[in-house]
Parts: C-alpha cells; sequence; structure tokens
C-alpha cells in the first residue's frame, strides 16, 4: 500500500483522557456505545482505557477490543512491564492493537515525579518500548510533559525509542503549556534533526490549559506531524484535551494547509451529544462546531447579510457536521428582514406597513421576553389585526 503523505491519523481519546475527568465516568456499555460511534466517525485510533487502572478499565479495553473491527484499538501503559503485560491481556481480541507507553522527558517530571536522572529515565523508555514490542508491532512511545522538555533531550529520547521499535512517537503537551509557534517548532526540530524520524509517525497531543490545544495541534500537522489525538467535545483532565472536531473542519476549511483525515464530518453532532449526555458534560454553547449557538445568528445586520446569501457569515455547513441547520435567532438585536423570514416561514408575507407595525410591537416583545416562540410571534400578529389582514388576503388570492 502506497503510504499518503497528506494523510492524517485521528486518535480519539475520549474514553481515556476524557474519561478521567471527575464525575464522567462511564460504564463498560456506555463505553463500548461510544466506541462504535467512533467507528462510524471514522476514527483511525480508539484509545480504549488504561487497563493497569481498574478492572472495570481493563474489561472496558477487552470489550472494545472485540465490538469494533476497522479503527486500531490502543491501550495506556506506563513505563513498565506490569503494566504492559496487563495491556497485552486486554488486548487480546484486537484485531488492529496498539501499546500506548511512555514516561515524562521534561526535567520538572524527571526530577519531581520521578526523583530520577535523564539517563535513568532514558533506559526505562528503551527497556518499555522493546518489552510491549515483544507481544504488538504496534507501539506508541509518549514523551510526557514534551512541552517542557529540553528540546536535545527530547531528541535523543525519541532516536533511542523509533530505534527500539516504537511505530509512533508522541508529543503532548501534556500542560497545555506552549505558544503555538514554539510546539510547531518543537515538531519541526524533531522532524529535521532526529535521523531515524522517518520510521514513525509523530503524533501531537495537547491540552487547553491556555485555551491553545487546537492551534498547537494545528502547528504541530504543519510542522509534520501525520496523528493527532484528542477527544470529542474537548474533554479532558482540567482545562481538556484538543477537540478533534475542530481539527478535523479546520483542515476540511482549509484545504490551502493540505491535509485530510478520512472522519465523516456529518457524524460530528449526533456523536457530540451522545458523549455530553452520556458523560454528565453539557457542551458549552458557544463551543465551534458542536454548540446549540454554532451556526446560529442573532444580531441584526448578521441576520441580513445571512439572508441575502448565507455565506456572508457561514463558512461551514451546519449540514457538513450534521448539525439539524442554521437558525436565525430573533432577540432585540435582529432587524425587520429576520422577523420577515419567520413570519413566512409561518405563513404570513405581510405588506411593508405591516412588517414595519409589527416590528415596532415585536421590539416591545423581545425586550421583556428572552424565549419567543412561534405562538409569540402569531400572538403580534392577532394583537395588531395584521393577522387577520393577512389572512383575509391571503383567503382573496385563494379565491381569485
Ligand atoms: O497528556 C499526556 O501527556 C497524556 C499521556 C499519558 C499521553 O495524556
Ligand atoms: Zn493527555
Amino acid at each position: 500500500m502506497i503510504h499518503d503523505p497528506n494523510r492524517v491519523y485521528v486518535f480519539d481519546t475520549t474514553l481515556r483522557d476524557g474519561e478521567q475527568v471527575p464525575g464522567c465516568q462511564l460504564t463498560t456499555p456506555e463505553k463500548i456505545e461510544i466506541a462504535k460511534e467512533l467507528e462510524a466517525l471514522g476514527v483511525d485510533i480508539i484509545e480504549a482505557g488504561f487497563p493497569i487502572s481498574s478492572p472495570g478499565d481493563f474489561q472496558s479495553v477487552v470489550e472494545i477490543s472485540r465490538a469494533v473491527k476497522t479503527p486500531t484499538v490502543c491501550a495506556l501503559t506506563r513505563a513498565n512491564r506490569g503494566d504492559i503485560d496487563v495491556a497485552v491481556e486486554s488486548l487480546r481480541y484486537a484485531k488492529h492493537p496498539r501499546i500506548h507507553t511512555g514516561i515524562g522527558s521534561s526535567d520538572m517530571h524527571i526530577k519531581h515525579k520521578f526523583n530520577s536522572t535523564r539517563e535513568e529515565i532514558l533506559e526505562r523508555a528503551i527497556d518499555a518500548v522493546k518489552y510491549a514490542k515483544r507481544f504488538v508491532e504496534d507501539v506508541e512511545f509518549y514523551a510526557e510533559d514534551a512541552g517542557r522538555a529540553d528540546i536535545h533531550y527530547l531528541a535523543q529520547m525519541i532516536e533511542a525509542v523509533i530505534a527500539a521499535g516504537a511505530t509512533v512517537v508522541n508529543i503532548p503537551d501534556t500542560n497545555g503549556y506552549c505558544l503555538p509557534n514554539q510546539y510547531g517548532d518543537k515538531i519541526r526540530f524533531l522532524k529535521e534533526n532526529v535521523k531515524n524520524i522517518d520510521k514513525a509517525i509523530i503524533s501531537v497531543h495537547c491540552h487547553n490549559d491556555l485555551g491553545l490545544a487546537t492551534a498547537n495541534s494545528i502547528a504541530g500537522l504543519q510542522n509534520g506531524a501525520r496523528q493527532i489525538e484528542g477527544t470529542i467535545n474537548g474533554i479532558g483532565e482540567r482545562a481538556g484535551n484538543t477537540s478533534i472536531e475542530e481539527v478535523v473542519m479546520i483542515l476540511k476549511t482549509h484545504p490551502s494547509i493540505g491535509l485530510h483525515t478520512s472522519i465523516n464530518t456529518r457524524n460530528f453532532y449526533e456523536l457530540s451529544h451522545m458523549v455530553s449526555t452520556q458523560m454528565r458534560m453539557p457542551v458549552q454553547p458557544n463551543k465551534a462546531i458542536v454548540g446549540s449557538n454554532a451556526f446560529a445568528h442573532s444580531s441584526g445586520i448578521h441576520q441580513d447579510g445571512f439572508l441575502k446569501n448565507r455565506e456572508n457569515y457561514e463558512i461551514i455547513k451546519p449540514e457538513d457536521v450534521g448539525f439539524p441547520s442554521a437558525t436565525i435567532v430573533l432577540t432585540a438585536r435582529s432587524g425587520r428582514h429576520a422577523l420577515k423570514f419567520h413570519l413566512e416561514r409561518l405563513g404570513h408575507k405581510l405588506d411593508r406597513a405591516e412588517l414595519n407595525e409589527t416590528y415596532k410591537n415585536f421590539l416591545t416583545l423581545a425586550d421583556n421576553k428572552l424565549d419567543k416562540n412561534d405562538d409569540d410571534l402569531l400572538s403580534l400578529l392577532v394583537s395588531d389585526n395584521v393577522y387577520s389582514q393577512s389572512f383575509a388576503k391571503e383567503n382573496n388570492k385563494l379565491e381569485n
């Protein structure tokens, strides 16, 4: 098979990094349901859990391995043989198993988490990859806190783990610390200076502590990474992980980047809803791509422009992400054009004078009532007697 150099692999960790959020724990059947939807979405890799962490997580990896066929199923471990043995066992039914092992790479983690030295950590990293490689061909290595690691040590570590057999090297910005140009430069440095880098895929795994996870992931892809790790709705530890739907839609909306994924973007909205419901984690209304307001136009200027040509204010078609449709929300900031649009949707064509009159009443209503439904709009017509006039007109038309 010829490898497409512009294809980006999508690695979903909703069920592992996403599920680490307090209060978001799922049962195994719930995880299976999400895993099947992730398969339908077209993700390439599902990180199904951290099997050593609990019997429930172990069982979820076993069951997800049975339930999905196309994607690779991945299990997380720390860099030790005990974790790897348990992960191997949990992946026994996976058609395409992957072990994701790794260790801290920043001096902060080496000294203050492992109380160790760079040399010892390097040995542990190499040993973990070699050991995992005894059981599975596909081994991904993560250099935790790579965002804050010394670039020369990071490059040495990445070269060593690729030599030990790693097929994917994950460069996590674990603390969401980097700026996009710093993270992009880091990936480019590895691409240009690690001599065996062409034997592995570079993966980006960004956290959102400064709200930069998506920007950093894109910077990483633009500098040579070809796998992106993230979660649906961007859920995850603290401020969350990279939101998969954002990265995928950025690549789709900007073909000039020259990269593509195999994601069925029309499945995003439904899956977002499922993840939010099952994890009891509401999606903020203004969340890009899947928030309830992502395609809602409410100010008069925008509504007018949108109604003239939707592309004035719509860079993504809602149907491309499975969103029911764009909405024109009536608020006190809406103009006559938007009101006319809704009244016509309800079957009432008003002439200019009628519309002006109704609009005045509408503004009074809008200043006093936040939620305006169709009955409220119809009541404007009734109270103004426009309703009966426009009805009479329509009836005359039918009779003539
Ligand atoms: O953020 C991180 O560094 C991680 C690793 C375990 C991959 O989630
Ligand atoms: Zn993470």
